[in-house]
């Protein structure tokens, strides 16, 4: 069994936590196996989240892939909710206050705030990663670096 520890530093350690992600995910690079993995990673070592996971891509729409937290909904339309925006634009979305947010889909009514970042193989758009906390305004600008970093590794490390 393979224990994570947590960081001396304190809660989201992003150097720390690359390190960490990088030993985690060494010598595998089966898809579903890592995102099951870096869902479960970020869940268990980022603070003050409800949900953490992948929407992936099918043609114009997102599939729910690998997460941990509550039931999710399935299919999202490009465009639409936070995922759907980040999918259709390529950007991250920061949103501190989902409830502000136009079109937002209320999967799990703890969802506060949200980051969902675009993850790219070269050119080609394949998935979302999405990230739920029950708190408004959980994500800094620092968080998102981290995070986009933390991504950039995963799909570096995987057969995406
Ligand atoms: N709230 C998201 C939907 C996905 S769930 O949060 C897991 C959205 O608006 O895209």
């Amino acid at each position: 069994m393979i224990e994570l520890q947590p960081s001396e530093q304190g809660l989201d350690d992003y150097p720390f936590l690359v390190a960490q992600l990088q030993a985690l995910l060494a010598g595998e690079r089966d898809f579903i196996a890592n995102a099951a993995q870096f869902s479960a990673f970020l869940f268990q070592q980022i603070g003050d989240l409800n949900w953490a996971g992948f929407y992936l891509v099918r043609g114009e729409e997102l599939v729910l892939g690998p997460f941990q937290g509550n039931v999710a909904c399935v299919r999202i339309p490009f465009g639409r909710g936070v995922c759907g925006v980040a999918a259709a634009s390529g950007n991250t979305q920061r949103v501190d206050d989902v409830h502000a947010f136009a079109g937002h889909i209320a999967c799990d009514s703890a969802s506060n705030s949200e980051l969902v970042v675009p993850l790219f193989k070269g050119e080609r758009l394949f998935a979302v990663l999405d990230l739920d906390s029950p708190s408004l305004a959980r994500f800094s600008a620092a968080d998102q670096a981290g995070i986009e970093r933390l991504a950039e590794v995963f799909v570096e490390l995987t057969d995406c």
